[in-house]
């Protein structure tokens, strides 16, 4: 099929390449001259594992292209529109400006026909007042809404292999000529038995956010259940494995530590909130408030650990923070929980010097104050502590023994549980993890 995808991020750029993969002909749209050219390059403007040799791959096959020309849409039977909704500056509610631009610049080149399909994560309504301008542009053309719900650093495999569909139809019906459509698109990962549930516009977009904020809640229980293990001296890592045996719970997204960040899940709960307020639900919610607190706390927590770890003061002290990014395999810093605290920390007088293997570009033109340095052996060199806040996996297998020897304090705080505390200790280091003896 041929198939248009519109906003080249995070999103439409694996989508495109994706689409590709699977045998269609794709046209990838933004309006950002530099990212076209990066992708029509088979450059990836961003770090994702696997993406840049898939759009290799594929612009080798010649069904891959990209611009930054609207009109190039026209011809494409099945439009996804990519774009971002970040927060609102000084508001909890989500920015729709560059969703209503791209439905906008794209309505003009829709034939008979069409399907608009929105992947983008919206307040729910949006789509109901899209689909009105799709069918005034063009009566018998129809917009779908269907989330995407890939994770950064495992863009690719969960795009070709998702674990779900979910199409959002104007009324729930399986026997929409737009679901046929949207099979046909997806027929691949559909015939090696992907599920696929036909909803309603509303209710595809709540599963988005409800998946969302399902996920927030979970890491802001575990986070406050390691409040409670430092209050009453247990272990919330064990803490996890024993509840997450139980299958109703699973042990996935209990990991206690800094916190959640990135561009999807804090800003996506604020939005929830601020939509059911519109909506008059917003008591609903109002445990989304707290998830907020909880996970904000963690932030705070670090920095104040870190100046117990130092002796009760942070002036002068040389601290390393040890990842930059919001996750590992991601040069992601947006709401970075690790940049944040490393911010906070030299805000208190501390010089802070941060590393990452991807993200120190990103990092410093968002935090341009801090000291950044990409070698590790050199970053560590004479600190007073070390700071371990995303956990690529070269930190994890940090040596305690080699290390005591470069840096000026053997302490280290170990913000994701992921080290060895045993090991750690008996090289000589005070180790600190959260929500941990
Ligand atoms: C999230 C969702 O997981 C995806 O399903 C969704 O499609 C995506 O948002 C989106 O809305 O686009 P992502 O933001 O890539 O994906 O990252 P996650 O893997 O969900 O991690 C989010 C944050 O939670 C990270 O900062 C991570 O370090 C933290 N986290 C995760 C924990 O602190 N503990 C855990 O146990 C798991």
């Amino acid at each position: 099929m041929r198939i248009s995808v519109i906003g080249c991020g995070y999103l439409g750029a694996v989508h495109a390449a994706c689409m590709a993969k699977l045998g269609h002909e794709v046209i990838g749209i933004d309006v950002d001259a530099s990212k076209i050219e990066a992708l029509s390059d088979a450059r990836a403007p961003f770090y994702e594992p696997e993406l840049e040799d898939l759009l290799k791959e594929v612009q080798a096959t010649g069904r891959l292209s990209f611009t930054t020309d609207m009109s190039a849409a026209a011809g494409s039977a099945v439009h996804f529109v990519c774009v971002g909704t970040p927060q609102k500056k000084g508001e909890n509610a989500a920015d729709l400006t560059f969703v209503d631009a791209a439905v906008t610049a794209l309505l003009p080149h829709l034939s008979p026909g069409d399907v608009v399909v929105g992947k983008s994560t919206v307040p729910v309504g949006t789509a109901a007042r899209l689909s009105e301008l799709v069918e005034i542009q063009e009566p018998s053309a129809h917009l779908v809404w269907n989330p995407e719900f890939l994770r950064e650093g495992h863009a690719v495999s969960d795009t070709l292999r998702p674990d779900r569909f979910v199409y959002g139809v104007v009324d729930g019906s399986e026997d929409h000529s737009a679901v046929a459509i949207l099979d046909e698109v997806y027929s691949t990962p559909l015939s090696s038995g992907t599920p696929r549930l036909v909803t309603d516009h509303p209710t595809a977009e709540l599963v988005k956010t409800a998946a969302n904020s399902f996920l927030a809640t979970k890491i802001s229980f575990i986070n406050a259940m390691a409040e409670l293990c430092e209050a009453a001296g247990a272990d919330v890592t064990r803490l996890a494995d024993a509840i997450g045996m139980d299958d109703r719970i699973g042990r996935k997204f209990l990991n206690a530590g800094i916190g959640f960040g990135g561009g999807c899940l804090p800003k996506d709960i604020r939005a929830f909130m601020a939509r059911a307020g519109e909506l008059g639900a917003d008591q609903a919610l109002t445990f989304l408030r707290e998830v907020d607190a909880i996970n904000m706390r963690r932030r705070t927590r670090v920095v104040e650990l870190t100046r117990e770890l130092c002796g009760g003061s942070l002036l002068g002290k040389r601290i390393t923070v040890l990842g930059a990014a919001f996750k590992p395999e991601s040069d992601d810093v947006r709401d970075s929980p690790a940049l944040s605290i490393a911010a906070q920390l030299q805000l208190q007088g501390a010089v802070v010097t941060v590393t990452d293997p991807k993200a120190l570009a990103n990092a410093s033109r968002r935090f341009p104050e801090l000291h950044y340095e990409s070698n590790t052996e050199k970053a560590v060199e004479r600190a007073d502590a070390l700071l371990l806040l995303t956990e690529w996996q070269e930190y994890c297998k940090l040596e305690p023994y080699a290390l005591a020897a470069s840096v000026a304090s053997p302490r280290i705080l170990d913000g994701r549980n992921v080290l060895d505390s045993a090991k750690w200790r008996a090289a000589g280091w005070s180790y600190r993890g959260l929500g941990r003896p």
